[in-house]
């Protein structure tokens, strides 16, 4: 059909072709065939895309298989040309990670674990800003609930004082059904991050975890989002200043680069989970350089470590699969339906303008792996 001519463009064509290689077992012909129906553009794009998507969800979840299972041969069929695919978000992964890594994980500081359903006086569940000053006792804690920090699709976090303690304010985010992977996370960035860059990522105190929901306790930020700063500049029609785009861009850099550079990809870098953080002595100019003094706590601050990944957990060669679904934040990879790895977070500049809106462009694009045009 190809010399042919005939149905090249026609995106049923390479579909069926590729099912009946799968058939037949030939994955990676399989996955050649998408990729020359989607390289010609082939309709319906959309939905040979999607099909190609379900195809290397499938490949992922053989892969894994036959990884788990010894007596297998498919390392040595198709596939042991093809880095390893895996979901690194699918519940299943992580579960089985979690699984195989739980005796150390009871041993991490602040891990508290209860095989019960939470049963504390205030539930947890209906917490709102008219929760104010509630108290919630937490395994020996009292946190104080002063207000709601951010209400994301399954998980709450409230500003909250320890012990009553307006010096003491802690981020509460209080998670259904329970997910100790942001808790696992962030232990791995106590292990890994040096000491000077520590502050750029948060840090937890403690996870309680029950039956039903888990509820992480963070140092609170108190200045807001990035995402907060770009939006006070356009709400006022002013422009953020070019130096201080400038200044959050190389920041973002970074941080990337530090946490990629020990083996940890966080996964959903974008402006609502970067917190401002301000220093609160008097910045110089001389200390900026070598970012010493106050110029420590001056900058960003990463939270939201859920769709975090450990790169130590799988295979070098590994490459991932998975849409992370956040409209605008989807690297180019994944709308192609391509494998992926560090690209999920590298910050394209070729959008950087200096100004606030698109500052907005930056992060919105960040995850282009164009990494090298800085345009003005
Ligand atoms: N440590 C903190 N200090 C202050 N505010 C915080 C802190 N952690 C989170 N927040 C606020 O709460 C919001 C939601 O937190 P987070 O991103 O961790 O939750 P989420 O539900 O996973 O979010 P998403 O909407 O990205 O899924 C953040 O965007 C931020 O505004
Ligand atoms: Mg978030």
């Amino acid at each position: 059909m190809e010399v042919k001519g005939i149905c090249q463009a026609h995106s049923l064509l390479y579909e069926a072709y590729a099912m009946s290689l799968v058939a037949g077992g030939k994955l990676v012909e399989a996955h050649e065939v998408f990729q020359l129906g989607i390289s010609k553009n082939a309709e319906p794009l959309d939905r040979l895309k999607k099909m190609h998507g379900m195809f290397l969800n499938h490949l992922a979840a053989v892969a894994q298989n036959a990884a788990a299972d010894p007596k297998s041969d498919m390392s040595s069929r198709s596939l042991n040309q093809q880095p390893t695919l895996v979901n690194p978000w699918s519940m299943p992964t992580i579960d089985d990670l979690l699984k195989k890594m739980d005796t150390n994980i009871r041993k991490y500081n602040g891990y508290c674990r209860s095989s019960k359903v939470y049963s504390g006086k205030v539930s947890l569940s209906s917490l709102k800003n008219s929760s104010r000053n509630k108290i919630v006792e937490l395994g020996g804690c009292k946190y104080q609930i002063k207000g709601c920090s951010g209400l994301g699709g399954f998980a709450q976090v409230y500003k909250a004082y320890n012990d009553s303690n307006p010096d003491d304010v802690l981020a509460l985010k209080i998670q259904k059904p329970a997910f100790p992977w942001e808790f696992y996370m962030y232990r791995q960035l106590d292990k890994r991050i040096p000491d000077v860059e520590r502050s750029s990522f948060g840090f937890a105190h403690k996870v309680h975890i029950f039956a039903d929901l888990s509820v992480l306790v963070c140092d609170y930020l108190s200045h807001g989002t990035l995402q907060d700063a770009i939006n006070s500049n356009l709400v006022t029609h002013k422009l953020m200043e070019e130096v201080l785009c400038i200044y959050y861009t190389i920041e973002m850099l970074r941080m990337l680069e530090t946490l990629h550079s020990v083996g940890i990809i966080h996964g959903d870098f974008k402006p609502d989970n970067l917190l401002v953080r301000y220093a609160r002595e008097e910045l110089t100019e001389a200390s900026f350089i070598t970012r010493s003094g106050p110029w420590r706590d001056q900058g960003l601050c990463l939270v939201d470590w859920g769709r975090g990944i450990d790169l130590s957990l799988f295979p070098a060669d590994t490459r991932f699969i998975g849409d992370c679904r956040t409209s605008g934040f989807r690297c180019v990879e994944m709308q192609d339906n391509q494998p992926w790895k560090y690209q999920v977070c590298i910050l394209s500049s070729n959008h950087s303008k200096y100004h606030a809106k698109c500052l907005a462009n930056v992060t919105n694009h960040s995850i282009s792996h164009d990494f090298s045009v800085m345009q003005g």
